[in-house]
Parts: C-alpha cells; sequence; structure tokens
C-alpha cells in the first residue's frame, strides 16, 4: 500500500493537568485545542478520567463546541463514561483501561478477555454514528477480539516501545516495533483503521509513523512539555513536519 498523509491528533489532556494545579481557570484546554486546531492538528484528543484528575466534564463539552476537526474521546468503558459520551457525540470514543492508581494508561485493553461486555457496551455508540478505537497493546489476541466485536479502529500501544527507545535498550525496541509492525498489517487485513499513540517524542515517532498501515498518531504529554519551551504552534508544527518527513511527504 502507499503512503498517505498520517493524522495527527493532539492530546490537550495535560494543559487541564496544569491549570488543576492551581484550581483556577487558566491555562485553558479549550483554547490549547482552539491553538492546535490553527496550527494544523487533525484532530483533538481528550481523556475524561473517572478521577477526572485532569479533563473535566464541562472541558469536554465546551471543546466539542468549540472545534472545527474531529473529538475524540478517550474514556474507560463504565456506565458513567458511557452516558457522557453519548450526550456529547464526539467523532470517535477510544477505549482505554483505566486504573485509578496509575499516572497515565500503563496497558491496553483487555478486549480478548471481556468481549462480550464490550460488544454490548460499544453498540449504542455505533447506532448513534460514532466511531469506536479500542487501546490496545501489539497482540494478536487483542487485534482478533476488535475486530470481532466490531470497532472500527484500533489504536496500538506504543508506551512499551517508546521506554525502550528512550532508554536506549534498541534490541528490545525493535523487537517491540516488529509487533508493533505485524499487529498493523494484521489489523489492517481484518479491515481494521489502524491509529498509534502513548508517549511519542520528536525523537521516537519516526519508526511508528513510516508504518503504512497506521493512519493517525495521538501525541500529547511530550507536544504539551515541548509547548513551555517553543509554544504549542511550533510544536505541533515540528511534529507534522516529522511526520511528514517519515512518509516521505516533504
Ligand atoms: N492515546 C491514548 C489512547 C492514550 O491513553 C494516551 C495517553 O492519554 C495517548 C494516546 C497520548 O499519550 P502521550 O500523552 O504519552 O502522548
Amino acid at each position: 500500500m502507499t503512503s498517505s498523509k498520517l493524522r495527527l491528533g493532539v492530546n490537550i489532556d495535560h494543559v487541564a493537568t496544569v491549570r488543576n494545579a492551581r484550581g483556577g481557570a487558566t491555562p485553558d484546554p479549550v483554547r490549547a485545542a482552539l491553538l492546535a486546531q490553527e496550527a494544523g492538528a487533525d484532530g483533538i484528543t481528550a481523556h475524561l478520567r473517572e478521577d477526572r484528575r485532569h479533563i473535566r466534564d464541562a472541558d469536554m463539552a465546551a471543546i466539542a463546541e468549540a472545534i472545527d476537526i474531529p473529538l475524540n474521546f478517550e474514556m474507560g468503558a463504565t456506565e458513567e463514561m458511557q452516558k457522557i459520551a453519548l450526550a456529547t457525540k464526539p467523532h470517535a470514543v477510544c477505549l482505554v483501561p483505566e486504573r485509578r492508581e496509575e499516572r497515565t494508561t500503563e496497558g491496553g485493553l483487555d478486549v480478548a478477555g471481556d468481549d462480550n461486555r464490550l460488544a454490548a457496551y460499544i453498540a449504542p455508540f455505533k447506532d448513534a454514528g460514532t466511531r469506536v478505537s479500542m487501546f490496545i497493546g501489539p497482540e494478536i489476541a487483542q487485534v482478533e477480539a476488535s475486530a470481532r466485536i466490531g470497532a472500527d479502529i484500533i489504536e496500538l500501544h506504543c508506551g512499551l516501545y517508546c521506554d525502550l527507545h528512550d532508554e536506549g535498550r534498541f534490541d528490545e525496541r525493535d523487537a517491540e516495533l516488529a509487533r508493533l509492525t505485524a499487529m498493523a498489517t494484521h489489523a489492517h487485513g481484518l479491515g481494521l483503521e489502524v491509529h498509534a499513540g502513548h508517549g511519542l517524542s520528536f525523537d521516537n515517532v519516526t519508526p511508528v509513523a513510516v508504518l503504512p498501515e497506521v493512519v493517525e498518531l495521538n501525541i500529547g504529554h511530550f507536544i504539551i512539555g515541548e509547548a513551555i519551551f517553543t509554544g504549542l504552534g511550533p510544536a505541533i508544527k515540528e511534529m507534522r513536519r516529522i511526520m511528514d518527513a517519515a512518509r516521505g511527504l516533504s
């Protein structure tokens, strides 16, 4: 298959993390979402966690109202979140595992071990025309279960690949990259749209961005951190430039 432009979804959760550190109204995640849109983001991703540690209900509603690009609503597969997401009517929902004590999303969703419940859980989203994504590790059982229950998209968890890259453990990194590559191909063959995300940075994004079956990357923490030094617009534009270069588009 030919390489085409890769979509960049910018995750703005950590703008809310900084805001919440002081308990006031700034920095405003809606302003960040609009700035990201202006800088060329193809979508905005936000995660309404059960504990509301960053994005809050009112943020999600305000972001959905303000932006013209697709909103990807990340959430745990709970009844509470299902209600909120159905009312928000995002372009897509991305189901992620969520444990209160973790700092971020540590591992992928166990679709294979919870397939009957998840099939029923996603049905109202499919009826509403909302695309459904499963955030999973690069494991064949999880890819096949995602296809079986009728998910539209899988988002491959790049966290382990990124950690191994960043720690300079290149043999292990390459083995994990081979797993991501094989699962991207397998998922595409099953008719799933393939996204990837978690832990991506300027330094580690290229080997993931070159995978032809991957059509979207969701990137948050690194971009928001880089924005402290260069501004949000330039950080997004630089990520865009690296992704385009990886696809041979610049
Ligand atoms: N994709 C999913 C499903 C996630 O849970 C996260 C983290 O919230 C990301 C992408 C973005 O990861 P990072 O903030 O490390 O770029």
